[in-house]
Order: structure tokens, then C-alpha cells, then sequence
């Protein structure tokens, strides 16, 4: 199967920002879709939006941080529509701060929700792709894996570890499953800075505001990774904005 229309695609961080944006697209290529978030109203928000439009979507509650959650998502794709064939793993927290700020709570939190996350999506959609003899993983990870910007430190260990899972993933999936990196840059979402401290996110969301992409240009990157015929594997994007230095 190549090419996004009908393919069953399931988005973990749909409720705002870059999984919101991919989803709507991936709709509009006609994808069905199973989109995964914590909060509710905001999730089914994107679910009405996308099936007023005549796209197909199912929300579900879901914190990637709890395997079992990861587990209800693919077992949903696979009861709604007979199978999986692209995972987005796109939840995250951008919570950065400085070092001596000690704000252990949030670093907890990046390394539970991108890495334990993006585990728990692997151990749920690996086996159903490989009983299927097809299926792709795209993991978003951050400009931040290549390039450590203080106060970024915590973020960008954790998102240089899923470049890291990624390519290890890559390299034990054989020849039917597709593995993809998507790596963007600043992105005009209410993400950035959330949870971060007063003066950490005032200088972040003066830069966003500054120099960001819009998330749709995320949102392409990925269908271009999905949408290559079988057999070819897109395996690392990098999208950022020209601005970005
Ligand atoms: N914006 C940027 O500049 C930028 C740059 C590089 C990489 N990224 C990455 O892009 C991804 C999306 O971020 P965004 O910019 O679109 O920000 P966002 O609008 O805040 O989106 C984050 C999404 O992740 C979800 N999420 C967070 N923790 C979760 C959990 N434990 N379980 C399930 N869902 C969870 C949020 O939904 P709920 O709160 O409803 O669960 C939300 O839907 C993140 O991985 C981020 O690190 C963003």
C-alpha cells in the first residue's frame, strides 16, 4: 500500500499544535485515523472538526507515559479498521529550564512522556506490523537532537534519545516496515513553553512568535514519509524555519 489515502494512521499528541495539524491533513489525503491525547475536549474538538469535513477519526484518551493506553490505541485502530499502518509517535512536553531551577518534576516528565512514550508505542505497533508484514513508525523528535541550546538540556537528551531509538529501530526492522525520524525546528504551537518558567517561556514565545513555521509544514514532512510507495523508507527529515539558526 502506498500513498495516505485509506491508510489506518494512528497520531499520539492530537489535541494541539503538530498532531492536530497532521491529522487534519492526513484527513484531507483520506487517511482513517485514531488520534490519542489526554485532554478530552480539546481531542474531540480535532475528531469533530476532521468528520464534519467527511474525514474519518476516532478519538481516544490516552497518556502515552501508561503501556496499557498505547496498547488500547493500536487495539482500536486494528477493531474500528482491521489494521495499523502508520504510528505517529508526536506527544511531548517542552517544560525547559535551567539546571538550578531543579524543576525534576518536568524533567521526569520528558523522559516519561519521549522516551518511555515512544516505547510504549513501539511495544504496542511493532508486533501488530510484523504479523502484518507492513507498517511504519514516525517519531518527531526536535532540531534539539542535533544542537543542545541552554536551557534545553533535558529536552534535548530526551529528543536525541528518540533519534537514537529511532535509528536502532530502523536498522532491526528488515525490509517491510518503514521507520522515520521528523525532526522540526520552531513551530508556531502553544507547546512551546508550556510549563516552563515565567521568564524561560517569555523569551521562548517572543522567538516563537519571531521566527516560527506553521505546523502544517510539519504536517507535510510527515505525509511525505508516508505517502512514498512500499520499499522506500524516508528514514530522517529535518524541517525548520529559514530563520532558525
Ligand atoms: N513546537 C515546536 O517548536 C517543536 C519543535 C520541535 C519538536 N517539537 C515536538 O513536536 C511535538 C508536538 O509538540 P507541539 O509543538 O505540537 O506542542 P503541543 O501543541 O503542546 O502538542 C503536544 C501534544 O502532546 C500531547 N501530550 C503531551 N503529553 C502527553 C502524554 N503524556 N500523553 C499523551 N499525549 C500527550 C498534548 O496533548 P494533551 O495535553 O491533551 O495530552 C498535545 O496534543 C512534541 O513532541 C514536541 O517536542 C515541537
Amino acid at each position: 500500500m502506498s500513498g495516505i489515502h485509506g491508510k489506518v494512521i494512528a497520531i499520539t499528541g492530537a489535541s494541539s499544535g503538530i498532531g492536530e495539524a497532521t491529522a487534519v491533513y492526513l484527513a484531507e489525503k483520506g487517511a482513517r485515523l485514531v488520534l490519542g491525547a489526554r485532554r478530552e475536549g480539546r481531542l474531540n474538538a480535532v475528531v469533530d472538526s476532521i468528520t464534519a469535513k467527511g474525514g474519518t477519526a476516532t478519538g481516544l484518551v490516552v497518556d502515552v507515559t501508561r503501556r496499557e493506553d498505547l496498547q488500547r490505541l493500536t487495539r482500536t485502530a486494528l477493531s474500528q479498521y482491521g489494521r495499523l499502518d502508520v504510528l505517529v509517535s508526536n506527544a511531548g512536553t517542552m517544560a525547559v529550564s535551567p539546571f538550578d531551577e531543579l524543576r525534576q518534576d518536568d524533567w521526569d516528565a520528558m523522559v516519561a512522556t519521549h522516551i518511555t512514550g515512544l516505547l510504549n508505542g513501539i511495544g504496542a505497533a511493532l508486533p501488530v506490523f510484523r504479523r502484518q508484514g507492513s507498517g511504519q513508525f514516525v517519531n518527531v523528535a526536535s532540531t534539539a537532537a542535533y544542537v543542545v541550546k541552554s536551557p534545553q538540556g533535558v529536552y534535548a537528551a530526551t529528543k536525541a534519545a528518540v533519534k537514537v531509538l529511532t535509528e536502532g529501530l530502523r536498522q532491526e526492522s528488515g525490509p517491510d516496515l518503514r521507520v522515520t525520524l521528523v525532526s522540526p525546528g520552531f513551530t508556531n504551537t502553544e507547546g512551546v513553553g508550556k510549563g516552563a518558567g515565567p521568564e524561560v517561556a517569555a523569551a521562548l514565545t517572543e522567538q516563537r512568535d519571531a521566527i516560527a513555521m506553521p505546523p502544517c509544514a510539519v504536517a507535510s514532512a510527515i505525509g511525505y514519509a508516508i505517502e512514498q510507495p512500499e520499499g522506500v523508507d524516508v528514514s530522517e527529515i529535518v524541517v525548520r524555519p529559514t530563520a532558525q539558526a
